[in-house]
Order: structure tokens, then C-alpha cells, then sequence
């Protein structure tokens, strides 16, 4: 959770399958222009909005098949220069064609699916300005194809030969693309609109022990060994898609030792000189773009870094009170190093961590749920083993239709450094009330497809880009762990202040973030600000400011998200007295799936004024 896997398997595997009744249903909307009448904006709206999911399908190709489309399985993203154009004349022909639909005919429901749309829309075209900048540079430590291979094949379908020759074109797409990367980076050079170093430094060393690998022996390779076999398909068909599938390997491995060649020796020289995107040209509007993208609410650098400090000093007080209830002397450093090492908190095998997460998630907590929500979705997460070595725990949603449960994946390959007392927060941000619950709700609700399924890819690409809404999804999840304090999860003292630790590890993301990025801060004031704060370890700190520099407002979105659910809430309550019911107010934000903050407070709004409330009153805490 404190470095969560961002790209595809965190939130994107909301598996798409489309029924046979919606088939029905999509191509009467077709049809529906020609029986126009009065009133029909509801239908002009959904036709929109389906249409531009299949344009964006075509456009982001792996999305499309993470969402679970055959369509485009043959091609990879466009990223040529001539994209930006292309990509933004198309979305604003959406635009126009979503500003003529009357909203006013529209169910209050589809009232807020046109406000998301238009944001999405709007978001991207607005931000045409900045395609120089992070869309010139699409390859950084954490982000491209090769550092997960597994999930290239794990979301193709290698059930037929069309599968495969889908499977064979791709490969022998890749080097097209990697000219395009290396053709945007050459631009970026060219523009000053680079990377700091930090950010590719890892490059040439993960290309390497990629390319390493002979191409036979390689991740790519293994659908065209067992799976392949199992196919009904005679041999000849089958070694003649082994020999192309290995050709095609070779030509990205080729193209692969060019980027890697091309990092290592002219792209590192010209890194931006400045840590933060302020030193950049026009650098300081640029972060508040970014900003304003990841955060989905209009909130300058300046009021983001003081939340922050205010933020850290709340927690830090919160954390002093526990260590003087304890008779603690030292530092929160040197409180949670004595933690960590108490035996009390280990335990001695995988076997009984996942013991203990299971009994907390079944026993602890869902029985607690009613107290806060009601019509609660029937799917109950899984807990499993992570199958590799990455972050301590992380949530994959299941399938729409429940065939696939969300999974909790705990990372269980040092079970004797795990120390129980932050078990309880990570449990409740990746399950339930977290990310999980927030999922089964979205589920339940049956929205759009592109309200559905969001392209959490090119985090380099932002502000010209797609937003995630992070600050809602996250913004929910980390309001989580403060409902564990309202639920009554929290067993004791420990597990509080495992609960502190994580928090004001997001405050203080607000604080660096936009010291790096806006005021000036050096990768080493930063590093030493979180490690004076924060449990974290020095190696992890870095590896999280690095990840700041190389994305630029996303870490904000966190805590920013938490405190305006914490705000309308607050809002809501005193403008509601007595008639104000937490169970609906949550039910409220969990039935439109994630959505922009500023859409969020009309929801919010709304609902104060439908039972009688007067919206607007008390101050915004995030404005
Ligand atoms: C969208 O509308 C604007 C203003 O009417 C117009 O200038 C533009 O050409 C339209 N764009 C597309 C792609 O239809
Ligand atoms: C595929 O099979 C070949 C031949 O048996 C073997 O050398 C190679 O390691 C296998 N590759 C993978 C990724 O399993
Ligand atoms: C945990 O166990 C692993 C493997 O047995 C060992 O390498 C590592 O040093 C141990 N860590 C601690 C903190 O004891």
C-alpha cells in the first residue's frame, strides 16, 4: 500500500462483459436518431458516452483489452507526434456533441454521469497546452511495457489462432512504437521539457535484465510453449506461430537495446537540472495543471503545502499523546524502530499473517459495517498470497458480474519483518470499508462503460490526459482507515499509531510534493522531511520523493480526496441535524463510482437540499 502498484492491476481489472441484453440495448441506440423526439436526451447522452468508449478503446489499445475486448487485441497505442492532433480533434467532437444534449432533461443520475463526462472531456482538451511536457516522455522507472510482462499476457486471450496472430502483430508492433517513445524523448531534449535524472536513472539496468533473458526464455514467450500445445491447431500452424512469435520477440529485444542505449548515453545528459517541474519553462503552471488533474478540484500549490503542514502537526499530536500515554521519551523515528523490533508483533510464518488478516476482515470488521453503511453488496473480498515480490498488500477488483472476486494480495516473502500493528490500516484501505466495498458498490450500480472502466495508464502523459479521479478512489480508501477509528477496529494503542504512521505519511506527500515541484525543495529536504515523520524506511523514502519528482501532483491526491469527503460530510451533518444519516451519506458517494471532487460536492448538495438542508454552509477545509 505505501508504494502502490499504480499502473494496471491495482484498480483496472474491472473485467468488461458484455450481455447479451445490453447488445440489444446498444444497437437500438443506434437507431434512435432517426426516431428523434422531444425528451431524448437521456438516450443521446448514453450513445455519447459509448461511443467515445469505443473511440478511447481504439485509442489505448491494452485498455481495451484489460477491459475485456477482442477488438483492438492487434495493435498498441498510437504515439506518434501526430497523435496529440488526432486524439484532440476527436474529444472535441465529443465536447460539442455532449454540450448539445439538453442537461436538464436528464434524471438527476445521468445528470452527474454528463457532469464526469464533460469533465473527462474537458480535462484533456483543456491541457492540449501541455503535451510538450510529461506526453514527451513516456518511459521512467515505473512506467513501460516491460516492466510487467506478466500482465501483458495475463490480460490477452490465447484461446484461439486469431488470439494468436492478435498476440503476433503486437509483438511485431513494439519496435514501431519504441521509435515513437524515443522520437518524443528526442523532443523533449530538444524542448527542455526532460525528466530530472532520478526518474530514468533504474532504465537502462530494468531494459537490461529484460533483454538479458534470451527471447525464448522470456515471460512474452510463454504462451507460445504449453498454451500453445493445448490448442486444437495442427503442428504446422503451430511452429509457424512459434517461429513468428519468436521473430517478433527479437525485433523488440533489438528495439529494447536501442531505448536502452539511447537512455544510457544521450537522454541521462540531458535531464532537466532542477529537481522539482518548477524550473521548467512556464514550470509553475505547469504543476498546477498537474495538480489540478490529480486532485480533480481546483486547489493551489501554496494551499496544498499548508493543509499539509497542518495536517502533520494534527497527526503529530495525535502520535505525542499515544507516546506519553505509553511513558515514550524518544522521537516518532526511534518510536516505531522500538516497534518494529518488539517480538510481539511478529509472527512466525505466511501461514499465520494470513491468519490474522482473514480473522481481522471477517471477524473484526464486516460484522462492524452496518453501524456505517446499509445495502451492502453480497461479494466478499478474497485474501491471497501476492504471487511476486512487490508492495505489502494491494487490491484487485474482481469481475462486474462477480465470477471473479476482488482479491486482497498480501506480500508474504518476509513474514518475520511484517509487524502486525499495521495490519489494521492497510486492511481497511485495500478492503473493506476501502477500496473493495467502494468497488462492490460501483459494481452494483451498473454505470457506464467508460464510467466503468478507467485507463489507469501514461501517469507521464498527465495533465494532457484522461483523469483517474485518484482523489476519489483514494480519497475514499484513506477515509477508511479513519472509519476504523468510528467502527471501533482499532484494538488498541499499537494499532492506532500503525494507523498514525500511514497517515501522516499522505500529509506529508501535500507538503513535499509541492515543495519539490513549486517552492524549490531539494530530493534531500524532502527525504529528510518524511524520515523525521513517517515509520518509513530511508531506501522506501527514497524511492518514494523519486516517485513524486517523476509525477507530479499524484501523491496529493490521497489526502486531499480524504479531507473533502471529511469536509462534505461535515457539511452535509450540520446542515442536516438529526435527519442527517452517515448509512445514507455514504450510500450517497458509493453509487456514482469515482468522480470528480467538484462533482462530488453537487452530489453532496443536493442531497442536503433534498431533505430539506441548506447546502453551502460552514467553510470549505480543501477549496
Ligand atoms: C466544435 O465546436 C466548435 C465551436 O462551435 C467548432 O469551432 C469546432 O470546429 C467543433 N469541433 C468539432 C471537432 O466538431
Ligand atoms: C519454452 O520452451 C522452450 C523449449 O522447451 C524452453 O527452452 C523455454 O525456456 C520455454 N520458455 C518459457 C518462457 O517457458
Ligand atoms: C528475515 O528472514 C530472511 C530469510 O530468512 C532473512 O534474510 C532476513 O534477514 C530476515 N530479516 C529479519 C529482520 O530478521
Amino acid at each position: 500500500m505505501l508504494f502502490e502498484r499504480v499502473s494496471s492491476t491495482v484498480c483496472s481489472c474491472h473485467e468488461y462483459r458484455m450481455r447479451a441484453s445490453q447488445i440489444i440495448y446498444l444497437s437500438l441506440l443506434c437507431y434512435m436518431p432517426l426516431l428523434r423526439v422531444k425528451g431524448d436526451a437521456s438516450a443521446d447522452l448514453a450513445s455519447a458516452e459509448q461511443a467515445f468508449f469505443t473511440w478511447h478503446e481504439q485509442q489505448a489499445p491494452e485498455y481495451s483489452t484489460d477491459a475485456g475486448s477482442k477488438a483492438f487485441n492487434d495493435r498498441l497505442a498510437d504515439l506518434s507526434m501526430g497523435a496529440f492532433d488526432a486524439d484532440y480533434f476527436a474529444v472535441e467532437g465529443f465536447i460539442n456533441r455532449t454540450q448539445a444534449i439538453d442537461r436538464s432533461q436528464l434524471s438527476r443520475q445521468q445528470g452527474y454521469s454528463y457532469d464526469i463526462f464533460l469533465d473527462t472531456l474537458t480535462t484533456f482538451a483543456s491541457n492540449y497546452q501541455w503535451r510538450q511536457f510529461g506526453a514527451l516522455n513516456p518511459v521512467n522507472f515505473m512506467e513501460s511495457f516491460y516492466l510487467d510482462l506478466d500482465y501483458i499476457i495475463d490480460i490477452a486471450p490465447f484461446d484461439t489462432k486469431g488470439d494468436y496472430e492478435n498476440y503476433i502483430a503486437r509483438l511485431e508492433a513494439r519496435p514501431k512504437q519504441i521509435n515513437q517513445i524515443m522520437d518524443r524523448m528526442h523532443e523533449a531534449i530538444r524542448l527542455g521539457t526532460t525528466y530530472n535524472l532520478v526518474s530514468v536513472l533504474k532504465v537502462p539496468g530494468q531494459i537490461a535484465e529484460v533483454i538479458n533473458t534470451p527471447p525464448v526464455q522470456s515471460t512474452l514467450f510463454k504462451p507460445f510453449n504449453e498454451t500453445l500445445d493445448k490448442l486444437t491447431l495442427g503442428q504446422t500452424d503451430k511452429d509457424d506461430m512459434r517461429a513468428r512469435g519468436l521473430q517478433g520477440l527479437r525485433g523488440v529485444w533489438t528495439a529494447l537495446n536501442r531505448l536502452k542505449t539511447f537512455i544510457s548515453d544521450d537522454y541521462s545528459y540531458h535531464t532537466r537540472g532542477t529537481y522539482g517541474v518548477g524550473g521548467l519553462p512556464s514550470g509553475g503552471s505547469f504543476y498546477r495543471a498537474c495538480l489540478k488533474w490529480h486532485l480533480s478540484l481546483d486547489t493551489s500549490p501554496p494551499q496544498v503545502h499548508q493543509l499539509g503542514m497542518r495536517e502533520v502537526d494534527r497527526i503529530t499530536h495525535n502520535m505525542q499523546k499515544v507516546m506519553s500515554r505509553q511513558a515514550f521519551q524518544g522521537t516518532v523515528a526511534e518510536y516505531y524502530t522500538k516497534l518494529k523490533a518488539d517480538p510481539q508483533f511478529h509472527r512466525s510464518s505466511a501461514d499465520e499473517i494470513l491468519k490474522d488478516f482473514r480473522n481481522l476482515i471477517f471477524n473484526r470488521i464486516y460484522p462492524k459495517l452496518p453501524q456505517l453503511f446499509k445495502d451492502i453488496p453480497d461479494n466478499k473480498v478474497v485474501v491471497k498470497p501476492l504471487p511476486y515480490d512487490g508492495p505489502y498488500g494491494m487490491y484487485s477488483s474482481g469481475s462486474d458480474d462477480g465470477s471473479r472476486p476482488g482479491t486482497f494480495y498480501v506480500n508474504l516473502r518476509r513474514p518475520n519483518e511484517t509487524s502486525t500493528f499495521t495490519m489494521v490500516s492497510l486492511t481497511l484501505h485495500e478492503t473493506v470499508p476501502g477500496h473493495h466495498l467502494q468497488y462492490v458498490y460501483q459494481a452494483a450500480a451498473k454505470l457506464p462503460s467508460f464510467q466503468r472502466h478507467i485507463d489507469y495508464n501514461k501517469y507521464y502523459a498527465v495533465p494532457y490526459h484522461f483523469p483517474f479521479y485518484t482523489a476519489y478512489t483514494e480519497g475514499w480508501a484513506l477515509y477508511s482507515e479513519f472509519l476504523g477509528e468510528e467502527l471501533g477496529v482499532y484494538q488498541d494503542d499499537y494499532e492506532l499509531m500503525g494507523r498514525y504512521g500511514d497517515e501522516i505519511f499522505r500529509a506529508c506527500r501535500l507538503v513535499v510534493d509541492t515543495g519539490m515541484h513549486y517552492l524549490g525543495w531539494t530530493r534531500q529536504k524532502a527525504i529528510e522531511y518524511i524520515s523525521a515523520r513517517t515509520p518509513m524506511p530511508q531506501a522506501e523514502v527514497e524511492i518514494e520523493v523519486d516517485r513524486y519528482l517523476t509525477w507530479p501532483g499524484q501523491a496529493c491526491a490521497y489526502k486531499i480526496g480524504e479531507l473533502k469527503i471529511k469536509e462534505l460530510r461535515q457539511r452535509a451533518s450540520s446542515a442536516l441535524g438529526d435527519k442527517f444519516d452517515i448509512r445514507d451519506f455514504h450510500s450517497l458517494l458509493l453509487n456514482n463510482g469515482p468522480v470528480p471532487l467538484k462533482v462530488m460536492e453537487t452530489i453532496v448538495d443536493d442531497f442536503i437540499s433534498d431533505q430539506g438542508g441548506n447546502a453551502h454552509s460552514g467553510g470549505p477545509i480543501v477549496g
